[in-house]
């Protein structure tokens, strides 16, 4: 778990199969992160994915006197969101629903990929387009569109930091090869819709597949071979 330099700033990152689902075998094979983040005044936060153990999630919110008013989804994969995975059933944000009455915020194109692998109910559901801000007490989360690993990933940049789900990792990227998945897409996010994220920006991914909980974009840049500077062909050639 983290704490952000902003007193303000609500922001745990939890590890899955550590800080919670720690008997769930597959939690801790998969790394997921997920995250609570919210405004400590208001005392309000909501959820960056959620999947194994959702209950235990949000009862982590509330001990630390959060009320959760929303869950925002990066994709539709089922170890973010719930759903089936190989021969796994995953817990997710059905099941938080059932406990927890909040709005469900996701990308536009990623709605009828949700509503397939989770089952969730299209009401509980609210869409976004790319640029669109949440407000969680007086903390803005500006959601933006990054397609390539799905069709309707998106990245969250809440007070100066970037939450990237399995777009970007600190060393790597999501694959490609899924249903909804676009090589091209991934290289045009990669270059251009995130190019103007400034490098003292940390980026928080939704795996802990590096030995870093975060870096700054700058060092991601300088080490994370995905985001060398190669032309669409050679990207494409490398990392399709
Ligand atoms: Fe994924």
């Amino acid at each position: 778990m983290s704490e952000s330099p902003n007193a303000q700033l609500y922001l745990r990152q939890l590890l899955g199969g550590r800080d919670f689902a720690q008997s769930n075998p597959f939690a801790t094979q998969m790394e997921n992160y997920v995250y609570l983040i919210g405004d400590r005044v208001a005392q309000k936060a909501v959820v960056i994915d959620c999947a194994y153990a959702p209950g235990e999630i949000a009862d982590l919110a509330l001990e630390d006197g959060m009320e959760l008013v929303g869950a925002v989804i990066t994709h539709y994969h089922a170890d973010h969101a719930g759903g089936q995975l190989a021969d796994q059933q995953i817990s997710g944000i059905v099941d938080l629903l059932s406990l927890h009455d909040i709005p469900v915020h996701v990308q536009q194109n990623e709605l009828s990929w949700l509503k397939e692998r989770t089952g969730i109910d299209e009401s509980a559901v609210t869409t976004h387009l790319d640029g669109e801000t949440l407000l969680v007490g007086d903390i803005p989360l500006t959601l933006i569109h990054t397609p390539g690993h799905t069709e309707g990933s998106q990245c969250i940049l809440i007070d100066g930091q970037l939450f990237t789900g399995d777009t970007l990792f600190l060393n790597g990227c999501g694959r490609t090869d899924l249903p909804g998945g676009d090589p091209g897409e991934l290289y045009e996010t990669l270059t251009t819709r995130l190019r103007s994220i400034p490098d003292t920006v940390p980026i928080f991914p939704g795996h802990a597949y590096s030995p870093l909980p975060s870096a700054s974009m700058g060092q991601v840049r300088r080490t994370n071979p995905v985001l060398l500077p190669l032309d669409r062909e050679r990207w494409l050639a490398r990392f399709s």
